[in-house]
């Protein structure tokens, strides 16, 4: 099995660039025409969020245009940058399923990997959240079906990871979620964005892995002393690749020009 993930695509409206600067659009339909072209094909592509880089429903459109060049099936969970409604009306409830409370979390059958996507959105905050009740119906997935292996899919990375976007506003709920992923081994690994970063970092007996932006990339700045910057990046994303030996190995793909390839015994 294999899974493209997309995320942080920060779109505006259609002739213009993110904060002035970032062709995302242009970068997006560099990302779907790589992903069409992979082979063997992915069977899914997962967008973690900040679809749109202000909320707006021209933004969301222009996303949902773009993407629906896709020639795989796309699911999508909201990040800080989106507006929960908005995007379940425009991507429909084929790819960003919701449930009867309104979030969007769900589960992906029918894949040797289950895969739960998670609705993290704190309405009017950066940061992340998951309240009793829906780590309830976390819960409850979790018991279904327990002997199959579980992807978890969402915006925010629900610790900190050293950069201002974790560590100044916390995830709230991430001790009890990080119990209820504890107590179930069989989560393979928990994917997010939100830090326009590409981490892997072991949390609660999992591996939390967020993925790059298509082409906004954080500034590493360790010792956190300025506010966030970013630089313009090649288009990137990531291919998971759930083997026959069963295990989940992450490629990230950037979509830069390289030489090659060439026999490494010439
Ligand atoms: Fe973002
Ligand atoms: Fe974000």
């Amino acid at each position: 099995m294999l899974i493209a993930q997309l995320s942080d695509t920060h779109i505006s409206a259609p002739g213009h660039k993110t904060c002035g600067v970032a062709d995302m659009a242009a970068n997006l339909r560099r990302c779907v025409d790589s992903i069409n072209n992979q082979d063997p094909r992915p069977d899914l592509v997962l967008l973690s969020g900040d679809v749109t880089h202000s909320a707006t429903r021209i933004e969301t459109e222009h996303a949902a245009e773009i993407l629906s060049a896709l020639e795989v099936p796309l699911f999508v969970v909201p990040g800080n940058h989106d507006d929960r409604k908005i995007l379940a009306e425009v991507f429909g409830p084929m790819r960003c399923p919701t449930t009867q409370t309104g979030f969007m979390d769900y589960v992906i059958e029918g894949y040797p990997l289950r895969i739960i996507g998670l609705d993290t959105l704190n309405t009017g905050q950066h940061s992340g959240q998951i309240s009793p009740e829906r780590l309830d119906w976390l819960k409850e997935q979790l018991h279904t079906k327990s002997d199959l292996p579980v992807v978890l899919f969402a915006h925010h990375p629900p610790l900190k990871l050293g950069v201002p976007e974790t560590d100044q506003e916390e995830f709230c709920g991430a001790a009890h979620l990080g119990e209820l992923v504890a107590a179930h081994p069989n989560i393979e690994r928990f994917l997010c964005g939100h830090i326009h970063l590409h981490t892997n970092t072991g949390w609660h007996g999992t591996i939390v892995t967020t993925c790059p932006s298509i082409g906004m990339q954080l500034t590493l700045d360790l010792k956190q002393r300025n506010p966030s910057q970013f630089l313009l990046s090649e288009p990137a994303y990531l291919l998971h690749h759930w083997t026959a030996d069963e295990v989940l190995i992450t490629h990230p793909i950037q979509l830069s020009e390289m030489d090659g390839p060439f026999d490494f015994t010439s």
